[in-house]
């Protein structure tokens, strides 16, 4: 497949939190699947390259979701008025329980991955059910799907439904060996992630070989983390001697850059709504990446996460839709959701942190979680290629509008939803 061209169209990005980019009738190169920048003469070397014109449709860099549920996408919009722990038991564990079964999860997965190829997500981490066929299943699916994905088998051996449950840490543990090893080769786009679902849902047993299994495959790992108050309490009483929330998962070494035992696990922890200050300190210590979901935080009741406090320590960020309690997959509305709430933190919580901007929500779904895929998110030169494709004008307006003005319009009103034409993830055009 040749993915070395040019793109022509109006192309918006973010370099940095604090500014747009932008370049009306630019042109983006690709060569090999990776950009060589934007330019707005094209220059000679790249002429003889294949061109896409595109004419006066919008480009954006393809959109990072940090976390999401793909056996969840099926109740999505329905079961939102229950907190967190509530909500688990009630609708989130019985629905999970279903993908025992291959046929109901190939249909549910062949619906949510048919969706996020069609979104504008480019790059996600995904967390599947504790079941090894199924979640093999889901893999096949997001390989097929040319999106570039994490997706994790979720342990989890207390605290949730009879049918649920794992039975022991053994077999847990023996069960994510077997899909590892099944998975860790066998694709190009797609890998696994190691998911303990959080700390309320594995005993100690489990997370120490936990421990073992990230260590003899240096795999990447993904949780929850400080979501909501309840969850919090909850975690206090089952480990009363850990200093935070966030020191259980430290304690196994599924928790970012160890300097005394010198590891760097890629770690990405959803929510860190309520985090101490010892919580987020050794976040930022250890590069441990934050997936923002303002939505979900919202439809749990959980609370807001003040994004421009971790901004302004550096730690790394990105957003997450958190299907299904978020409830859609658009990251668009992640970034408006974001900059919202972040707005409501300011007016009703510490007028000391300002609300997020348009361009640093936009850098958080883009450069921000691409961080956590390598070089991703932007169309700098070195960046693998993602970029969606919009045609905006179905969006009527009577006035002339700028290109910024084009680009935040397509975020607030949706445009993912209705007006992606093309789509390319490192290089490979999908559709
Ligand atoms: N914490 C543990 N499991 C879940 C889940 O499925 N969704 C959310 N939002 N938080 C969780
Ligand atoms: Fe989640």
């Amino acid at each position: 497949m040749n993915n070395s061209f040019v793109i022509k169209g109006n192309i918006c990005q973010t370099k940095n939190p604090s500014a747009l980019d932008l370049h009306e009738n630019g042109y983006a190169v690709c060569v090999e699947g990776v950009s060589k920048g934007v330019f707005d003469v094209l220059p000679e070397e790249y002429k003889s390259l294949s061109l896409y014109d595109y004419g006066d449709a919008l480009i954006f860099p393809g959109m990072v979701d940090l976390h999401l549920h793909a056996p969840q996408y099926a109740f999505r919009g329905m079961c939102m008025d229950l907190e967190l722990m509530e909500w688990l038991n009630r609708y989130t564990f019985p629905e999970e329980e279903k993908y025992e079964s291959l046929e109901y999860a190939n249909l549910a997965y062949g619906m949510f991955a048919s969706a996020i190829k069609h979104s504008a997500t480019s790059r996600c981490s995904i967390f599947a059910t504790r079941h090894r066929y199924a979640t093999e299943l889901l893999m096949e699916l997001m390989e097929q799907s040319g999106l570039v994905s994490y997706v994790g088998k979720v342990n989890m051996d207390r605290e949730a439904s009879e049918g649920l449950v794992e039975k022991s840490a053994d077999i847990s543990a023996y069960t994510t060996f077997g899909w590892i090893n099944a998975t860790k080769d066998k694709f190009k786009n797609t890998r696994p992630i190691l998911t303990p679902r959080f700390i309320p849902c594995c005993t100690d047993a489990l997370m120490e070989q936990l421990r073992e299994i990230q260590m003899a495959y240096g795999i990447p790992v993904q949780s929850h983390l400080s979501e909501s108050k309840g969850e919090i309490e909850f975690v206090k009483s089952l480990r009363p001697d850990n200093l935070f929330y966030g020191d259980v998962y430290n304690e196994y070494d599924l928790f970012g850059k160890n300097d005394d035992i010198n590891t760097d696990v890629k770690t990405v922890m959803a929510h860190c709504v309520w985090s101490s200050d010892a919580e987020v300190e050794l976040m930022r210590k250890n590069g441990v990446f934050i997936a923002h979901c303002p939505s979900s935080n919202m439809n749990l009741t959980s609370g807001i996460a003040p994004i421009r406090k971790y901004l302004d320590l550096g730690l790394n960020i990105g957003l997450g839709t958190d299907v299904a309690a978020g409830q859609s997959i658009s990251m668009f509305r992640a970034i408006t959701d974001a900059i919202q709430v972040s707005k409501m933190y300011f007016r009703m919580v510490d007028e000391a942190y300002k609300p997020l901007v348009f361009s640093e929500a936009f850098y958080l779904a883009t450069k921000g979680g691409g961080a956590f895929f390598g070089k991703v998110g932007s169309f700098d030169e070195g960046y693998e290629f993602d970029a969606v494709v919009m045609d905006d004008s179905m969006l009527s307006h009577p006035q002339p509008l700028t290109l910024s003005e084009r680009m935040e319009r397509a975020v607030y009103l949706g445009l993912d939803e209705k007006g992606i034409v093309a789509k390319f993830v490192s290089g490979n055009k999908i559709f």
